[in-house]
């Protein structure tokens, strides 16, 4: 474990780690956009299978997904290992999410809807599954916006419980991923029970966090 942490510390501290993390976040962009230049451009009619629009929501929903349950692994990893470079791409991470996911609502808009607002309403009001999508999306927008450093030093201590939220929208995006399904649950099953292990650690971690604090309290 120690000559792990050795490797993973120097990969950390490496020059090359950041870019290569925003390389890995912008890479299922790219082979979508090249996916969707293939199937537009008549050069592969099936690049993007029978149902494009289906193709696009699918993918750039679960990228999205991915990437905010990527988001919230890093602290507890970071706190279970000590690897705590890890927490400077956290920010990063939560802001690629965001991009899918304004991917996934664009396509939503554009393709699935036409643009047809009084459509989309309907289905944010009568259609739950898009209800709790819209839900996430909301939170994911504002934590997006307030992810500058501007923010952070201009809300101070409430831009952490604003951030909180995070969860919320994790769990709302995993309802609507589960909800969405016509048949098969078993793999947004998954994926809702890999976010409540996350939610488990966070609070094993806070309580342990808090009985130390009692202790150094009452410590003389
Ligand atoms: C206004 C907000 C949103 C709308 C209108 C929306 C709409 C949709 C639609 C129409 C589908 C396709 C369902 C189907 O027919 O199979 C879908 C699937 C999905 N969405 Fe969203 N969505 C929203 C927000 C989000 C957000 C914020 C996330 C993640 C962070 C997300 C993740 C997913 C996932 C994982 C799927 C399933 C993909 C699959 O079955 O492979 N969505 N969404």
């Amino acid at each position: 474990m120690r000559r792990l942490s050795v490797i993973v510390n120097a990969a950390l501290a490496s020059r090359a780690f950041y870019p290569v993390v925003w390389l890995a976040c912008l890479t299922p962009a790219l082979l979508l956009g090249w996916r969707v230049y293939e199937a537009f451009t008549g050069a592969d009619p099936s690049a993007l299978g029978v149902n494009p629009t289906e193709t696009l929501l699918h993918m750039t929903g679960r990228d999205a997904l991915s990437l905010l349950l990527l988001t919230l692994t890093i602290t507890p990893i970071r706190r279970l290992t000590g690897w705590n470079r890890l927490q400077s791409i956290r920010r990063t991470l939560g802001v690629w999410s965001f991009a899918y996911a304004l991917m996934h609502v664009t396509c939503y808009v554009v393709f699935d809807q036409l643009g047809d607002i009084a459509g989309i309403w309907d289905d944010v009001a009568n259609r739950p599954f898009i209800t709790m999508g819209m839900l996430a999306f909301s939170i994911l927008l504002v934590l997006a916006g307030t992810s500058t450093n501007a923010s952070i030093r201009w809300l101070g201590r409430r831009w952490q419980r604003l951030h909180r939220l995070v969860y919320v929208a994790a769990a709302a995006a995993v309802v609507h991923f589960v909800w969405g399904q016509k048949a098969d649950i078993r793999e947004p099953l998954e994926w809702a029970a890999y976010l409540a292990v996350l939610f488990a650690i966070r609070i094993g971690l806070a309580v342990r966090k808090r009985r130390r604090a009692v202790q150094a309290a009452v410590t003389p």
